[in-house]
C-alpha cells in the first residue's frame, strides 16, 4: 500500500469516525465504489497495530451490512472498539516502552528527568489530556500532580469518577526545557507538539474513550491547529479521532482566576461530557458554581 494512499486511508477513517461520532448512522455510497473499496481491503484484520488501530476493513468489511438495495446503496459502518482488553493492554504497553527512550526532540531528552507518559484506566470512557508536563510532573513522572493536577483531580472526583478511574496524558511527553531559567515553566512550541503527538493520537486509539476533555489553549493548538482561542472554542463538542472532544479551560487558569464564573464555565463544559457519557448528574452536582 503506497503511502499515499495510506494517507488518503486515515483521512477518510478520521472523518467516517466523526460523522459517527456526530451521530451519522447511514452513509451514501456509489455501489462501484464499494466493490472497489471491498477490493482494496486485506479480507482479515490485521495483528493490533498501535500506530494505526482502526484497520479499514472493520469499516468497509466484507459483510458490511447493505440496508437499501436501491440506488444510493445505504452502508451502515460499523466501528466500534477493535482491540480486546489484552490487546489494548500490549499495545499501550509497547507504545510506552517506545515513548521511554524516545529521543525525537534531542533538547527535551537530555534535560527531562523522566518521560511522563500518561496515567489511569485505559479501558476508562473518560480521557484528560494536557499540554506538557511542569517541573513536578517531570520530577515525579506522572502528569497533573502538582497544583493544577490536584485541581484536575477534585474537578474528576466532582464529576463522580476518581483519579484512578480515568485516564490522563499531556500531548506532549517530556517537559519543555527552561535553558537558563531555574524556575518557572515554558509552553511547548507548536513544533515540539507535532513530534509528540502521534503518541497521544495512539493512546487515544487504543483507549478509544467515550470522551476527551483537552486541557487549556495549548493542548487544543495542539490538536486541531490555531483556531478560535479557548475562550469561544471551550464548551462546544468537537471531534477528535472520531471521539467527542470538549475543549475547556486549563485547571491552571482556574487557580489564577478563582472567579466562581469560570469555575462554573469549566464545571458546565464537564456536565456535558458527563452527559454524553451517561452518567447520572445530581441535582447537587448540577448546581455546583451557580452563587457567585
Ligand atoms: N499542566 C499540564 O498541561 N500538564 C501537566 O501534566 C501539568 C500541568
Amino acid at each position: 500500500m503506497s503511502e499515499d494512499y495510506q494517507r488518503l486511508l486515515d483521512s477518510t477513517i478520521d472523518h467516517l469516525q466523526s460523522l459517527k461520532a456526530r451521530g451519522t448512522r447511514f452513509l451514501s455510497i456509489e455501489t462501484d465504489t464499494l466493490a472497489l473499496l471491498q477490493n482494496v481491503a486485506p479480507t482479515r484484520v490485521a495483528a493490533p497495530a498501535p500506530a494505526r488501530p482502526v484497520a479499514p476493513e472493520r469499516i468497509f468489511s466484507a459483510e458490511t451490512p447493505i440496508i437499501a438495495p436501491a440506488a444510493p446503496v445505504i452502508v451502515e459502518i460499523p466501528i466500534g472498539p477493535i482491540l480486546s482488553r489484552e490487546e489494548k493492554e500490549v499495545a499501550m504497553a509497547e507504545l510506552r516502552a517506545k515513548a521511554m527512550v524516545c529521543e525525537k526532540c534531542p533538547h527535551l531528552a537530555r534535560t527531562r528527568k523522566n518521560v511522563v507518559f500518561g496515567v489511569g484506566d485505559i479501558h476508562s470512557p473518560l480521557m484528560f489530556v494536557g499540554e506538557a508536563p511542569g517541573a513536578d510532573e517531570d520530577a515525579q513522572g506522572e502528569p497533573f500532580v502538582g497544583a493544577a493536577g490536584q485541581l484536575l483531580t477534585k474537578m474528576i472526583v466532582a464529576m463522580g469518577f476518581t483519579r484512578d478511574s480515568v485516564y490522563i496524558a499531556n500531548i506532549l511527553k517530556c517537559r519543555p526545557d527552561t535553558p537558563g531559567q531555574t524556575y518557572g515553566n515554558r509552553k511547548p512550541t507548536p513544533e515540539e507538539m507535532n513530534t509528540c503527538l502521534p503518541y497521544v493520537q495512539t493512546q487515544i486509539d487504543i483507549i478509544k474513550p467515550k470522551a476527551i476533555v483537552g486541557l487549556g489553549a495549548t493542548a487544543i493548538e495542539g490538536f486541531f491547529g490555531k483556531g478560535a482561542g479557548i475562550t469561544r472554542m471551550r464548551g462546544k463538542f468537537l471531534t477528535y479521532r472520531g471521539i467527542p472532544f470538549m475543549p475547556t479551560f486549563h485547571p491552571a487558569y482556574l487557580l489564577r482566576n478563582q472567579a466562581n464564573t469560570e469555575k462554573r464555565k469549566v464545571w458546565e463544559d464537564l456536565l456535558q461530557v458527563m452527559e454524553t457519557l451517561g452518567v447520572t448528574i445530581s441535582d447537587k452536582q448540577r448546581g455546583y458554581f451557580l452563587k457567585s
